[in-house]
């Protein structure tokens, strides 16, 4: 089998870690029974370019169950859990290219290693393997009857794809399910990036100024969990309905210019560009720590901050000190990649599970309608989200109440009024 990874020797481990977050990941289970029973991925090739951690073993391993020739790569360099690429090679069987750190070449190497394998579903974190199969890989589309999209950077970018007609295949939008992003961008993203951030810097969160840029999904997460580690948190956006909504949900809200004077700590979840500047590193307080958790490590600009240093050193690890020519220092953390994944672990298994559980449904939901839908990027059917819901309540002991059938008489008509 060939594969690409730190050291097998780390499966141990790995296996164990896996096993851990299986435990919590009661509804991917009950798919993984119900895949191993009826196989329906049986004959298909699939390449997962996603973050190889162990809530991301427990999706392949499941894939596995279903019939799937399943090839795993990361999707991010510096996401990748060592211990869990090796137990899935070792213990799993299955092929990954992958090792935390690898630079840019031995990525886009990998990136192409899973597509040698010519498969029929691309599992994607961020679009990449789907750019790569519309541009050095033209070759390869013939093959894929679909795609599905983890994250909201990377359905960004297959809509433009399908906006502009060049989109060859139709894609799952995984990100856009209810049971996805209501709660693994906000109480995932939330809880994971703050646990990154103390990770890599133990620094405390009350009574400091912690300022979050972007209040989409995964901002709303990011500042709701500072504040409830005793931030006092400013908001920085872009769209005035999100601004309102911070607003209403009692944070300060202001353009980037005032808050790079007083924040203690920034973290970016914009999924776009320079969002953090020159201008804005250039006014911020000495000690300040910067932080990204939006997909790509576009959101800090550190070649303006490197423009604007003397010099830098790694003082911690994750942590890089950037002495400025004004002589304060500036704290980039993990190299501006997204922080929970490069020095914590990314978001729990809970939450993950229904993130994967709707992955493994879309692998599903393709090879059984693939061949109908258009090369479009369509969302998770409400019937599966739905269902990932309820299976997910009933996991966690929860029951609900259902309708009457007066009261679905009543929500179904039109006449009755005051
Ligand atoms: N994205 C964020 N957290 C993750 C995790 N734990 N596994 C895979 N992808 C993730």
């Amino acid at each position: 089998m060939d594969y690409h990874i730190k050291d097998i020797g780390l499966s141990g481990k790995g296996k164990k870690r896996i096993e851990w977050a299986e435990l919590d990941m009661p509804v991917l289970r009950r798919v993984n029974a119900n895949f191993a029973k009826h196989r329906p991925l049986k004959g298909t090739r699939l390449a997962a370019c996603l973050h190889v951690t162990t809530e991301t073993a427990n999706l392949v391993i499941t894939l596995k169950a279903g019939g799937a020739d399943v090839v795993v790569c990361a999707s991010n360099p510096l996401s990748t859990q060592d211990d869990v690429a090796a137990s899935l090679v070792k213990d799993f069987k299955i092929p990954v290219f992958a090792i935390k750190g690898e630079d840019n070449k031995t990525y886009y190497r990998h990136l192409n290693a899973v597509l040698d394998r010519k498969p029929n579903i691309t599992m994607d974190d961020g679009a990449d393997l789907v750019s790569l199969v519309h541009s050095g890989r033209k070759d390869l589309a013939q093959y894929v009857m679909g795609s599905t999209e983890e994250t909201t950077t990377g359905v960004i970018r297959l809509k433009a794809m399908a906006v502009n007609k060049v989109l060859k295949f139709p894609v799952i939008a995984v990100n856009d399910a209810s049971t996805k992003h209501f709660f693994d961008n906000r109480y995932g993203t939330g809880q994971s990036t703050l646990d990154g951030i103390l990770r890599a810097t133990n620094r405390l969160f009350a009574g400091s100024t912690f300022v979050v840029l972007g209040y989409g999904w995964c901002g709303k997460g990011v500042a709701m969990r500072a504040r409830g580690l005793g931030a006092n948190v400013i908001v920085t956006e872009v769209d005035p309905l999100k601004a309102l909504e911070a607003v209403m949900d009692g944070f300060r809200v202001m353009p980037m210019a005032d808050p790079s004077k007083i924040g203690d700590i920034f973290c970016t979840v914009t999924g776009n560009l320079n969002v953090v500047r020159k201008e804005h590193f250039l006014r911020m307080k000495d000690g300040a720590l910067v932080c990204n958790s939006g997909h790509f490590n576009v959101e800090l600009d550190l070649v303006g901050l490197k423009g604007a240093s003397k010099g830098k050193k790694v003082v911690r690890d994750f942590v890089e000190e950037y002495t400025l020519k004004n002589g304060r220092k500036v704290c980039v953390l993990g190299e501006g990649r997204l922080i929970n994944l490069a020095s914590a672990e990314g978001h729990p298994a809970s939450v993950m599970d229904m993130s994967f559980a709707n992955q493994a449904l879309a692998a599903d939901f393709l090879v059984k309608k693939g061949k109908s839908l258009n090369n479009q990027v369509y969302t998770v059917p409400e019937e599966i989200d739905k269902e990932i819901a309820r299976l997910k309540l009933a996991s966690l002991g929860m029951k609900i109440d259902t309708l009457t059938a007066e009261q679905k008489k009543y929500l179904a008509s039109w006449e009755m009024g005051t």
